[in-house]
């Protein structure tokens, strides 16, 4: 049933393209209109890094289609919902060392966890898709240059994680006590971190 549903959700999303992309070579000031106007939902918009010409086009785009058709169909292994146990899947850090996802919560700490990959917008600092797992390091210490002030691991090139967490092409999760508290919805639509923060603020 969840194949179904995702070959479904497919195909409105090739006929929505196809018409957006007609759309965007007839009319591309009433696109941009509509398209901010459905992005100021978002973060997409918020972010200062980006402007509309960075990610409203790529919408429109055959990658796109193929991104999102890739993320639904491997999202349907997803074994991770609010309320039950997080999957304790395998991850790499950066030093080539396997972990399992769960051994980064400390004490009853929540464990806050971010996926990403395949299709990005424009001007973002990582595009490619990952076909080693050299590739997802050099695009992790990229995430690194940043700061976070939290561990980055990568998935294994069987992309269980990604599967289990349905974490395709992006998703946010706040992990307690081994067990899922929060789930986001699927990115880039709904990627929204201020929900996490109103999640992680509840629990001080
Ligand atoms: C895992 O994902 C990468 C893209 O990041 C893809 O190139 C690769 O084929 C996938 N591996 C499997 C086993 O699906």
């Amino acid at each position: 049933a969840a194949y179904v549903k995702a070959l479904i959700i497919i195909v409105y999303v090739c006929v929505q393209t196809v018409i957006g992309k007609i759309m965007l070579l007839l009319f591309p000031e009433i696109v941009k209109k509509l398209v901010l106007k459905s992005g100021l939902k978002t973060s997409m918009t918020q972010n200062p890094k980006f402007k509309y010409e960075d990610w409203g086009p790529t919408f429109f785009s055959l990658r796109f289609v193929k991104t999102v058709a890739r993320s639904l169909i491997m999202n349907c292994a997803d074994e991770a919902f609010k309320g039950s146990p997080a999957p304790n899947t395998r991850v790499v850090d950066l030093e080539n060392k396997e972990h399992k996802v769960l051994d980064f919560v400390k004490d009853n700490r929540p464990l806050e966890a971010h996926a990403t990959d395949g299709w990005a917008f424009k001007n973002n600092v990582d595009i490619k898709q990952h076909k080693t797992l050299s590739d997802r390091f050099e695009a992790a210490t990229l995430l690194l240059s940043e700061e976070p002030p939290c561990p980055v691991v990568v998935d294994t090139m069987d992309n269980v994680t990604s599967a289990k967490y349905a974490a395709m092409p992006e998703r946010l999760y706040v992990v307690l006590n081994d067990r899922v508290i929060y789930k986001g919805e699927m990115g880039p639509w709904g990627y929204k971190p201020e929900e996490v923060r109103l999640v992680l603020q509840k629990l001080n």
